[in-house]
């Protein structure tokens, strides 16, 4: 059988590097670019004049857009999509209120179905490609996730909630029970296609010490899977890990006292952080997820960038739906640019840019796959419409370098800048299909 080979023309923009040490040499914008894509990978991106397109080749001319890598999003609960913009608790509240009582309609594997079906096409519309996934304590939410994934050839990874205390009933599981399913979800979907599983302890408050002890027995039995975990978000869940690890010096203490913090290990929000906490992060190379979207919605506090940056912590950004708002990457770039605001700390287009694509991957990673045209990159990419709405296409024409048309698009943008969502070298989606097939 022939190859399948796609010339696309556009202009490109993506990242090389992180912005923080390299500043815009990081970041390459290709303005009347072609990518070139064969069997669903790049195999050159740049100039057209630099990229001569083979005869054989499919050509798409989509010339006055943009196209970037797909956004990853580092931090999401995909049976959270019913309780999005839940209205007025924090985060202890938030979680009996609204979230276990969603999470516990899970153990249905059609409503898991539906709802991962669903969830997919709303991060594909918003041009998320990539994601690191909650599901529920029930190994059938992770089965129906994976299932849809799979069909639809996503790089995705996702895992089982393990709690075995402060939940209700019906949503616990045990530390043995909690060992067994989430091994038997390794064995039958990490490394299968493009997924990968990541062992998940909700957060320390709702798990014993025997069950941190199995998530840590997941990791060193089984190569490559990630640990995904929450840490350090709101105020009363600090105050209540203090007292449940009373030994601990700290959130991050108790984490590594069973051996979670390492390579491929992603703490979301880690907002009350110390410097010294920060420090043991970047040096066991593991990262975090900054979820803006999610911390003022649920009014949990404001991000350190600057500290992660002074540690060089690797860090994705993550949208946290259901505690986020949004599924828009474009919108938790928006949110991450204020949060640093009030701080009088300043996240540059390039930076934010970088966190939503390569950073991510790095951050998860999965960057040897995805995060940037480079050649042999699986093709997953958004082709953005930078006139979709006439006050950002009035914005936009005002700008003269890519540089602030990417600053107007980031904080202007959203689901409508989506034009199109591609995977592995084919378009996935199609706007006016609202059938959710
Ligand atoms: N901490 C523990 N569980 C959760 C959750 O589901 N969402 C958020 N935002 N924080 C959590
Ligand atoms: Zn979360």
């Amino acid at each position: 059988m022939s190859a399948s080979l796609s010339a696309i023309r556009a202009n490109l923009l993506h990242c090389l590097s992180d912005p923080d040490g390299d500043g815009m040499q990081a970041v390459q914008y290709i303005e009347n670019g072609t990518l070139l894509i064969e069997d669903g990978h790049i195999v050159a991106a740049g100039r057209n004049a630099d990229v001569p397109i083979p005869a054989n080749a499919t050509l798409i001319d989509l010339h006055d857009k943009l196209i970037v890598p797909g956004f990853i999003d580092t931090h999401i609960h995909y049976p959270q999509v019913d309780i999005i913009a839940s209205y007025g608790k924090q985060l202890l509240e938030w979680l009996e209120k609204y979230t276990f009582p969603a999470e516990t309609r899970f153990e249905d594997p059609a409503l898991a179905t539906e709802t991962a079906r669903f969830f997919i096409n709303e991060l594909l519309n918003n041009g998320t490609t990539t994601a690191l996934v909650f599901g529920t304590v029930h190994p059938e939410s992770v089965e129906a996730f994976f299932t849809e994934a799979q069909r639809r050839r996503l790089r995705m990874i996702c895992g089982k909630v393990m709690m075995d205390r402060h939940a209700p009933s019906e949503l616990l599981d045990t530390p043995a029970s909690s060992f067994l399913q989430s091994q038997a979800l390794i064995d039958r979907w990490h490394n299968k296609d493009r997924l990968g599983y990541a062992v998940t302890p909700r957060f320390a408050p709702t798990s014993t010490a025997e069950q941190l002890q199995m998530a840590r027995r997941l990791l060193d039995e089984n190569a490559g899977v990630h640990l995904h975990t929450h840490m350090a978000e709101n105020a009363d869940e600090c105050d209540w890990v203090r007292s449940l690890y009373p030994q601990s010096t700290d959130y991050l203490d108790v984490y590594e006292q069973f051996g979670l913090v390492r390579k491929r290990s992603v703490f979301a929000h880690s907002i009350h952080v110390s410097d010294s906490a920060w420090k043991r992060l970047a040096s066991a190379d593991a990262a975090v997820a900054h979820c803006p979207c999610s911390n003022l919605f649920i009014g949990s506090g404001l991000f350190d960038l600057r500290a992660a940056q002074k540690h060089q912590v690797k860090m994705g950004l993550g949208t946290d739906v259901g505690g986020g708002d949004s599924f828009s990457m474009l919108r938790v770039i928006n949110e991450a640019y204020k949060v640093q605001q009030l701080q009088h700390h300043t996240l540059t287009a390039e930076q934010a840019f970088y966190m939503a694509t390569l950073g991510g991957a790095r951050a998860i990673d999965l960057d040897a796959y995805i995060g940037n045209f480079e050649v042999g990159k699986e093709a997953d990419f958004v082709v953005l419409d930078e006139h979709a709405t006439p006050l950002l296409s009035r914005r936009i024409q005002q700008q003269h370098n890519w540089r602030d048309r990417l600053f107007s698009l980031l904080m202007l943008g959203d689901d409508r800048c989506i034009e199109q969502t591609w995977i592995m070298g084919q378009c996935a989606t199609n706007k006016s299909d609202t059938s959710y097939q």
